[in-house]
């Protein structure tokens, strides 16, 4: 099995600055998201906050294999039925659409990486009602995360939380991941599973967690592109997604504003930043 990188503390508070970067351009391209803006548009805004805080994108030109062109973005902007990596474009939004947003940025070499999913004005209440449901099953993952866990128990709950939530597709072929030193880093973090399978989470881990959700079927295709990731049927889906390590007192997730704290004591979880 290969190793994971466990973070000191020095590297974690760099994994937060960068989280914090995730954060704000997160909430910059959200306020922006609006009938007749082009998802270029959103690329630009993105590049804004990067050169702002002196990050670096880890999208640009990533590749994640031989063939695959590099990518030509800071952000994946996944309209409607597609699921992932959606490439910025003169495509516009319109009212009703959904869109998520996945952005990563690093800071000194170390990486956050989170999604979230936008609705344009009204949406439908089922599209609404998605968005809900996926953020709700990241939510349920990012609780799942405890020392001495392993990583088949968030994905179990993952799992479940979609299940219980009605009938919806639960996408399989992309998987929440390791980060630290790169984006991409073991252990994968699928979003189905048994508890108490998988790896041990451990001080100084950090893992991207990202359910996909779908209002129909499960299965994904990628389009001649080799990025932009479609509903084999169509139907819509959405993207969640954040950054998170546990510490001894708890959860920080790196790429919230507020680390996570808000929504933790709602949940009657513990928070567990590390002092500055
Ligand atoms: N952020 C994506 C993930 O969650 C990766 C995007 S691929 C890229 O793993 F090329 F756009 F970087
Ligand atoms: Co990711």
């Amino acid at each position: 099995m290969s190793r994971l990188e466990l973070k000191t503390p020095e590297q974690l508070r760099l994994m937060r600055r960068a989280g914090l970067v995730v954060a704000a351009a997160h909430k910059a391209m959200a306020a922006a998201v609006r009938p007749g803006v082009t998802t270029a548009d959103l690329d630009d805004i993105a590049r804004e906050v990067l050169a702002r805080h002196g990050a670096t994108s880890n999208f640009l030109h990533y590749s994640p294999g031989p063939g695959i062109p590099p990518y030509p973005a800071v952000v994946c902007t996944s309209v409607n039925e597609v699921i992932v990596h959606g490439i910025p474009s003169s495509q516009t939004i319109a009212a009703g659409d959904l869109v998520s947003l996945d952005f990563g940025a690093a800071v000194d070499g170390f990486h956050g990486d989170a999604a979230i999913t936008v609705l344009a004005g009204p949406v439908a209440e089922p599209v609404a009602k998605l968005s809900a449901v996926t953020e709700e099953a990241l939510w349920a993952g990012l609780s799942a995360v405890r020392l001495s866990g392993t990583v088949g128990d968030i994905s179990h709950a993952i799992e479940q939380s979609v299940r219980r939530a009605g009938r919806y597709g639960l996408v399989r072929e992309f998987t929440g991941h390791g980060i630290g030193s790169a984006m991409h880093m073991a252990p994968d973090v699928p979003n189905f599973g048994r508890p108490r399978r998988g790896p041990k989470v451990v001080e100084g881990l950090c893992l991207a967690i990202e359910p996909m959700v779908t209002l129909g079927s499960r299965r994904a295709v990628t389009l001649d592109d080799d990025w932009t990731t479609v509903t084999a049927d169509g139907s819509w889906a959405a993207h969640w997604e954040h950054t998170v390590t546990v510490t001894k007192n708890g959860l920080w997730i790196l790429t919230a504003e507020d680390g996570g704290e808000a929504e933790l004591n709602r949940r009657g979880l513990p928070f567990g930043p590390l002092a500055d």
